[in-house]
Order: C-alpha cells, then sequence, then structure tokens
C-alpha cells in the first residue's frame, strides 16, 4: 500500500532567502530516501509558466491579480501536487497559498475573505503538511535582492511599506497556523539555516 508523500512550501518576502535553501532541501531529502518533485509559484505547470510571466510583468487590476494566481494554483495542484503526493512522493514549493494572503492581501488590501474563498474553491482541504517561513527585516532582505542585480519584477519594485505590509500578513498566516508553520531566522548564515531545517525535517 502505498503512502501519501508529504507536501513543503518555502514563504517569506523576496530577498529572505527562499531560492537558496529550495535545492538544498530537496537534495537533503533525497538523501534520506525520499522522491522529491521541486516546484514554485506562480508556476510549476507549462501554463503555471506562461501565467507566471504575465503576473511578474504585466501591469493588471488587483483582483485579475488573486485570480491568476489561484488559477495558476489549480493547474499545480491538478496536475503536480496532488498527483506527485497520491504517488508517495514529496513536494517542495517555493511559495504557495500563504503567498496570495501576504501579497494580495496584505500588500495589496484585498479582502481576507474574498481569498479564503478562493483558497477553499482551489484546493478543498488541501494545505501543506510545513512551511518554512523565512523572517527577515525588509531593508536586509531588499539589501540582498539589490547585490543580486537581478532586473525587478512588478513586485519587487514596490516600496518598503509594502513588504512591511507583506511580512506583517505572514505573521498572520503563521499565528493562524501554528502547527504548520516553522518560522526560520534568516538572518542567520546559510549554513546555520540549513542546520535549523535539517533539524526541523529530520525530528519533524
Ligand atoms: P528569495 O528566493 O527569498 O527571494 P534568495 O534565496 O534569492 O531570496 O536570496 C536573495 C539573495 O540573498 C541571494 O543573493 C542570496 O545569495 C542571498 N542570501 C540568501 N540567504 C542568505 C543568508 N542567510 N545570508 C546572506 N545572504 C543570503
Ligand atoms: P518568486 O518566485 O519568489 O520570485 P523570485 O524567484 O524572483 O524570488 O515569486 C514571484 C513573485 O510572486 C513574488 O514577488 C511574490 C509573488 N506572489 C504573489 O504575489 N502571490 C502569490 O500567490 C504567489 C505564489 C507569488
Amino acid at each position: 500500500m502505498s503512502k501519501r508523500g508529504r507536501f513543503i512550501t518555502l514563504e517569506g518576502i523576496d530577498g529572505a532567502g527562499k531560492s537558496t535553501h529550495h535545492a538544498w532541501l530537496a537534495n537533503l531529502l533525497r538523501l534520506n530516501g525520499k522522491s522529491v518533485i521541486l516546484t514554485r509559484e506562480p508556476g510549476g505547470t507549462q501554463l503555471g509558466e506562461k501565467l507566471r510571466t504575465l503576473l511578474l510583468f504585466e501591469p493588471m487590476n488587483l483582483e485579475t491579480e488573486a485570480l491568476l494566481m489561484f488559477a495558476a494554483r489549480r493547474e499545480h495542484i491538478a496536475e503536480v501536487i496532488q498527483p506527485a503526493l497520491e504517488r508517495g512522493d514529496w513536494v517542495v514549493s517555493d511559495r504557495f497559498t500563504d503567498a496570495s494572503f501576504a501579497y494580495q492581501g496584505g500588500g495589496r488590501g484585498l479582502a481576507w475573505a474574498k481569498l479564503e474563498q478562493l483558497e477553499q474553491w482551489v484546493q478543498g482541504d488541501l494545505q501543506p503538511d510545513l512551511t518554512f517561513l523565512f523572517e527577515l527585516d525588509v531593508i536586509t532582505a531588499r539589501q540582498r535582492l539589490a547585490n543580486t542585480g537581478n532586473a525587478p519584477d512588478r513586485f519587487e519594485r514596490e516600496q518598503q511599506e509594502f513588504f512591511e505590509r507583506v511580512r506583517n500578513a505572514y505573521h498572520r498566516r503563521a499565528e493562524a497556523y501554528p502547527g504548520r508553520f516553522c518560522v526560520i531566522d534568516a538572518q542567520q548564515s546559510i549554513s546555520a539555516i540549513q542546520k535549523t531545517l535539517e533539524e526541523r525535517l529530520v525530528s519533524g
């Protein structure tokens, strides 16, 4: 009889360090004998990656933005996440629904209740088993992003206050789901963070 895999998500403001630990985390799990799918949002499917390009670079109405995030997510769940979990694979996603609450809800001010309706419609009972929230002050995160030299997308061009609201909304989600969230102090060195991730995954 096959055992359902686990669904792990990485969250945090832009520049907090999620992507740095994404592949590393998958590798750690593989070394521990797991079969792992590495994916991201918005994106994760052919259609989702097309929607990602629109979402990151095309100006649009806030509700359109939220609906497209959830449309990409519906495709991602149906085509990638659900089948992988049913096969017994572990799924590690760079962002998921908490990001919609944080960015469209906290950052842009879309009503929490509308996001909850979309969440219920698109994912039903599916929630991550474990969410690592990379917690970093906005100024340090922006400095780290600036140092990468990459051209900023529509979200990364937002002001400091926007990211303060995003960060607060992440805290609100973490308080609502204390059992699933593991908050990481992203101010630490990369190796110290990796040690924390490993402890949480091996012990938990
Ligand atoms: P995110 O995916 O959360 O936007 P990244 O993982 O791309 O963030 O990290 C942004 C930048 O910060 C990268 O240049 C990365 O090398 C650097 N960085 C990530 N984690 C740390 C850390 N713990 N200490 C110092 N720099 C870091
Ligand atoms: P991300 O892949 O983390 O960007 P990068 O690879 O450049 O670090 O995410 C892209 C952007 O999409 C990020 O700024 C947050 C935003 N986003 C939302 O606004 N809502 C969502 O539901 C998701 C999944 C992402």
